[in-house]
């Protein structure tokens, strides 16, 4: 169970007088963290302690305040490096001196390397491949015929062969990069396991990159190698940047896309309405953004470089803050009756893409590839359905982001 023990705290801040000890439990399908649930609405700044890591630190999970703090500069994500704040996982997920260890300007620099990559042109330009993929993916599902593992036939090839053309990545590879992504995405694993793995995926980007600085082709990552040759991208920032690229895409969208289906099968008055009125999935997709929990816990902290009230409570320098997306795109001040999905609602955007400065640089092409997914299934299996009841599924655990191990259908 996930309820928090209250605890009084070492160190007392103005306006909380409890650590919330959060051992961030497994959750199973579209279940939102009871504590997360009872912060958003209650204690908007509050003080937590996780498994892992050291002391306590800030979550702010209202909506308001969770913007506030990711567009502030006096909140730093060049500091986490070398300080061990208190983390749901053993090891950390993003390198020291990765897109999401940094702050302006060489978070500026590094994000201008990718951007144009994953802007809404390149989305467009990339969605008529994705629609090809998609096609192709559901014609092989329903040759086999029925049952099929969702994860397996679509949602997970659809980013593989995706990242794959857009950073000119073998195909014979990802056997190695999804054991890769596994071990780094995890919540529990060792620091030794994940510094290993690491260790190997500098090893085969510096033997690529070398490969193509020989024979440059038309990716993105021989795009990046050049930049690095130009001066522009360290050799570490090369890599680094490039796992943090494959890695979101193969695992953010395998599950996100699961998990849209999943929800979307246990809301059958919400996909009736879809089904009769296709123009509302790109609504209907930010709405599952928003309703879908991605993740457990939080991710990145950041450090306050000086003193920042946040709501009721003065954040001091040094101190850890972590923000919650997920919790913020539940805040009642914001969403009306935020538990109920509503494919046409229209109310703030949400944050399922985080904020501010690191706001997901995959955006554009996670929506895309949600999009395609879920128009051509709609338009391919009129018939779909969950293969069994729906507490039969089973979800993902020991990892960061949520979804299901495998999601079991027929049509
Ligand atoms: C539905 C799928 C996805 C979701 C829900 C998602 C969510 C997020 C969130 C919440 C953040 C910001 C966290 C923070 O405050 O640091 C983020 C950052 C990031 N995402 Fe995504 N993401 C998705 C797909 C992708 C894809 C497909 C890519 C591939 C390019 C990607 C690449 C990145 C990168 C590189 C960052 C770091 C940006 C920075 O620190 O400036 N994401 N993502």
């Amino acid at each position: 169970m996930t309820e928090a023990a209250a605890v009084p705290a070492g160190r007392r801040p103005e306006s909380s007088s409890v650590v919330h000890h959060w051992p961030v439990d497994h959750l199973d399908g579209l279940d939102v963290d009871p504590l997360l649930r009872r912060l958003v609405r209650d204690e908007p700044v509050a003080r937590v302690r996780m498994r892992y890591g050291e002391g306590d630190a800030w979550l702010v999970t209202s909506y308001e305040h969770v913007k506030k703090v990711t567009a502030d500069p006096r909140f730093s994500r060049a500091l986490t490096v070398g300080r061990p704040v208190t983390s749901m996982t053993p090891h950390t997920v993003a390198p020291a001196g990765g897109i999401g260890r940094t702050d302006p300007p060489d978070h500026t620099r590094l994000r201008r390397l990718v951007s144009r990559s994953f802007d809404r042109r390149r989305a467009a330009l990339l969605r008529v491949d994705a629609e090809g993929t998609a096609d192709r993916l559901v014609a092989a599902m329903t040759a086999l015929g029925p049952p099929a593992d969702l994860t397996e036939a679509l949602t997970g090839p659809m980013p593989e062969r995706l990242i794959g053309t857009l950073l000119g990545l073998p195909a014979t590879d990802f056997a190695r990069i999804q054991a890769w992504r596994r071990v780094l995405l995890s919540s529990d694993r060792s620091l030794r396991e994940s510094d290993a793995v690491k260790a190997e995926i500098a090893v085969y980007f510096r033997e690529l990159a070398d490969l193509r600085s020989r024979e440059p082709r038309d990716d993105l990552f021989s795009d990046l190698v050049a930049a690095r040759t130009a001066g522009t991208l360290s050799g570490p920032e090369l890599i680094s940047l490039t796992l943090m690229v494959v890695l979101n895409t193969l695992d953010q969208v395998l599950n996100q896309a699961a998990t849209m289906v999943y929800t979307l099968l246990v809301h059958p008055a919400e996909l009736a309405r879809l089904r009769a009125d296709p123009v509302l999935l790109p609504g209907a997709v930010e709405e599952l953004l928003r309703f879908v929990p991605q993740r457990n816990g939080v991710g990145l902290p950041r450090i306050a470089v000086t003193d920042v009230p946040v709501g009721e409570v003065l954040i001091r320098a040094g101190e850890a803050v972590h923000v919650s997306y997920l919790a913020a795109n539940r805040d009642p001040r914001v969403f009306t009756d935020p538990d109920r999905l509503d494919l046409t609602r229209n109310e703030a955007p949400h944050l399922a893409f985080g904020s501010g400065t690191h706001y997901c640089l995959g955006a554009a092409l996670a929506r895309m590839q949600c999009e395609v997914i879920l128009s051509t299934l709609l338009r391919e299996l009129p018939g779909l359905r969950l293969a069994g009841a729906p507490q039969e599924v089973r979800w993902r655990r020991g990892t960061v982001n949520r979804g299901p191990e495998a999601l079991p259908v027929c049509w």
